[in-house]
């Protein structure tokens, strides 16, 4: 059980689109509170966070957000910060990151994470481990009893290498599948140049914390989206209008 926090479903949970959106745009609004003036601030990618960040870009016109600097985890991110009229820097150029929000595709009771969704998931987790406080943000259809039950789990591969990494994703117990764009005529390509693998295991994620080392050890993999451990709090919003800090 969760204590303190919507229930966990056994299965993907139906939500509303529209009411995920609104539910996405809460959570948005909520986490940008907790950016202080003068912060250097990680920021996340995929719809919810591009919400905060433009949530952030409110603030910054009406002057509330004095010597406030972003930093995208993607270049989508970094774009639309300066859509937005977010002041940014490169990661390269900060010393350190005070706080970063960032969105999930699967959350656990633990707080441990699958991201990628959005293929991005080697820069969120560089930029999200290097933040003094990491403050995920997401709706409650992201809430799960155990990781891999309705999403799986992205792995970054150079391409030159992706038959034997694939081969020894298998070995792990995995499924995996190369992530395809819309138009299932060529694969997803990051931001680094390299390509997505999707694994779902069908025994389920009993350790994620092993299977995140065991998955980074094959040589040819970048990153993967299991996230054990970066989280320092979760917000949720949920339909009942409760945003709560797991
Ligand atoms: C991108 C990510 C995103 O944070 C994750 O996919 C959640 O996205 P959304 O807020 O659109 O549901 O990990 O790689």
């Amino acid at each position: 059980s969760y204590p303190g926090l919507c229930k966990a479903s056994s299965g993907s949970p139906t939500i509303n689109p529209g009411v995920q959106v609104s539910l996405k745009r809460a959570v948005a609004k909520k986490v940008v509170e907790l950016i202080k003036p003068g912060m250097i601030v990680g920021l996340g990618t995929g719809s919810t966070a591009s919400l905060a960040i433009e949530e952030m870009g409110k603030l910054f016109q009406k002057g509330k957000l004095k010597d406030v600097v972003g930093v995208g985890m993607s270049y989508q991110s970094k774009v639309l910060a300066r859509q937005f009229g977010v002041k940014t820097a490169d990661l390269n150029d900060v010393n350190t990151i005070d706080f970063a929000f960032d969105g999930a595709d699967e959350v656990d009771s633990s707080m441990n994470l699958i991201k990628g969704g959005g293929a991005a998931h080697t820069m969120t987790k560089v930029v999200d481990t290097t933040a003094k406080q990491c403050v995920i943000i997401v709706d409650q259809s992201k809430i799960v009893l155990e990781l891999g039950q309705t999403f799986p789990v992205p792995v970054e591969v150079l391409p030159q290498a992706i038959s034997p990494v694939l081969r020894r994703l298998v070995a792990l117990g995995g499924v995996p599948e190369i992530r395809t764009a819309l138009r299932k005529d060529g694969p997803v390509i990051t931001d680094h140049g390299n390509m997505v693998v999707d694994v779902r295991f069908p025994e389920g994620i009993k350790d994620p914390g092993s299977l995140e080392r065991d998955i980074n050890m094959i040589p040819g993999v970048l990153e993967n989206g299991l996230f054990v451990g970066v989280a320092d709090s979760v917000l949720v919003a949920t339909q009942d209008g409760e945003d709560i800090s797991v």
